[in-house]
């Protein structure tokens, strides 16, 4: 399928569901207060890749907590969840920033899926999506 409808109606903060977009498991988390904070409060110039890898953005734009999300939805983060290093998928919510560690090599990620330590060359990719509705998202 090109595209495809998530409900995440039921995803109250800490939570996430993983679906299946173009073969490639897509993770959508909610995440809490304080999953937010650690990701706005990461220096920029701390970041491996500097580069937000989203697809909703241009290709330059700068990987601020913000732009690995989308305006107004700020806790949402929708991601391809698979690593940059060797293309495994990461475990959620492990790892030294408390956001996706992958048990491969060890490549660590953090809340807002940046790219923080170990192999993995670039953040996990942001992939083109929208809130249709409060409750509703399309990915594609
Ligand atoms: Fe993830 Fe190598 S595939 S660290």
């Amino acid at each position: 399928l090109a595209s495809v409808e998530v409900d995440v109606g039921s995803l109250t903060p800490g939570m996430s569901l993983i679906v299946k977009w173009r073969g490639k498991p897509v993770v959508v988390r909610n995440r809490t207060e304080k999953e937010m904070k650690d990701g706005e409060a990461v220096n920029l110039a701390d970041l491996k890749d500097p580069i937000a890898r989203n697809a909703n953005l241009p290709s330059d734009a700068p990987a601020t907590d913000a732009n690995r999300t989308t305006p107004g939805k700020e806790a949402w983060m929708v991601m391809v969840q698979v690593c940059t290093h060797l293309g495994c998928i990461p475990l959620g919510q492990e790892g030294d920033f408390g956001g996706w560690f992958c048990p491969c090599h060890g490549s660590q990620y953090d809340t807002a899926g940046r790219i923080r330590k170990g192999p993995a060359p670039e953040n996990m990719a942001v992939p083109v999506f929208k809130f249709i509705s409060d409750t509703k998202i399309l990915i594609g």
